[in-house]
């Protein structure tokens, strides 16, 4: 699916973070729980380096608590990594948050060496809901519209612990097809990047495997089995009126509806990927991104080869101007 990303000032963002982590001791990265893997952004990894690293799983309200214990098993198997669960309904969330980052940063603390600490994530993880729990306020939400500035805002958690929050926004980078997929599931892509039907089905082949019990109690469906997605669709359109004049399935509105159950648990608590299978997403991506890149490399090679008679650029070459 051709997710039209709008990055915004992201490169802002990445120079902002660049100054920030100088005087930075641990970073945490928050992620949705639903989809741990794909809502981190690759470009923060690459930044922080080794640096300390708190990942936050939020709104595991609404994930797989079973599939919530994985990720936190991987990640806090990872060097100078820590990982916590968390979700909006937790009101005091920092002793929790400050202790996992002392963990992080023994040799940082008290009034002459304070914490320091950044806090990052993609848009709508939960980063504004959890900043303001911390600090009992109704911040305004800024800097997700491009042009609006937000300015470093630098909270006091304690004495000695500095909460910096990420100027800008870190939009992720889709190089896994099912990364996009579960972002725009997730609510994590504006409507007008999307294709319900399609981001659904996807959706519907995922839960179906893993979780088949909860489409049929939902939907008051039986044995989904014998149906295909395309089939399933329909039928929970059947199910939910979505029908057009003249019996045909409204199927945009079917997406629409399963994207909605989805994001308010009316399918129950579900994870769209286990740390292995997104592993082996970013293998095969990786693995045909090299593929693609060869391709180009031979094809430009006979276009600039030897003679004459090298053969033109055709118009039809989707990667003809990638070099540009
Ligand atoms: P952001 O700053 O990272 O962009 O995210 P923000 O805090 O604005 O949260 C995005 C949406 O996620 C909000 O819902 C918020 O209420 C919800 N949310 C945040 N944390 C949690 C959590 O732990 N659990 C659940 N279930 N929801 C959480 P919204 O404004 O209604 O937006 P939307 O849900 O319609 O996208």
């Amino acid at each position: 699916m051709a997710i039209q990303w709008f990055p915004g000032h992201m490169h802002l963002t990445k120079k902002a973070i660049i100054e920030r982590l100088k005087d930075t001791d641990v970073v945490i990265e928050m992620l949705d729980a639903r989809l741990p893997g794909s809502s981190a952004n690759p470009m923060l990894a690459q930044l922080t380096g080794s640096k300390p690293k708190l990942k936050i799983l939020n709104k595991q309200d609404l994930a797989d608590p079973a599939r919530t214990e994985q990720w936190l098993a991987h990640y806090n198997s990872q060097p100078a990594t820590r990982a916590i669960g968390l979700d909006a309904s937790e009101t005091a969330p920092a002793q929790r948050l400050i202790k996992a980052c002392r963990e992080l940063a023994p040799l940082r603390g008290g009034m002459v060496k304070p914490l320091r600490v950044l806090i990052c994530g993609i848009p709508n993880v939960g980063k504004s809901t959890l900043i303001n729990t911390l600090t009992g306020k109704k911040a305004a939400k800024t800097g997700d519209e491009p042009g609006i500035t937000k300015l470093e805002q630098r909270i006091a958690l304690a004495q000695d612990f500095y909460l910096f929050d990420t100027p800008g926004m870190l939009w992720p980078r889709i190089s896994v097809e099912q990364s996009g997929y579960n972002l725009a599931a997730s609510g994590a892509v504006g409507r007008n990047a999307l294709d319900e039907e399609e981001v659904a089905l996807e959706l519907l082949d995922y839960v179906r495997a893993h979780y088949p019990g909860h489409l049929e109690a939902r939907f008051k469906l039986e044995d989904i089995a014998g149906l295909s997605t395309d089939e399933l669709l329909t039928a929970i359109g059947r199910k939910r009126g979505a029908v057009l004049s003249g019996g045909r399935i409204h199927l945009q509105k079917v997406g629409e509806i399963v994207m909605h159950e989805f994001r308010h648990t009316g399918l129950g608590r579900i994870t769209l990927e286990s740390p292995e299978e997104f592993q082996a997403w970013c293998a095969a991506a990786e693995a045909s991104d090299a593929e693609r890149e060869q391709a180009k490399q031979a094809r430009n090679k006979k276009r600039k080869g030897p003679g004459k008679n090298a053969a033109p650029a055709s118009e039809d070459d989707p990667d003809a101007d990638d070099d540009q």
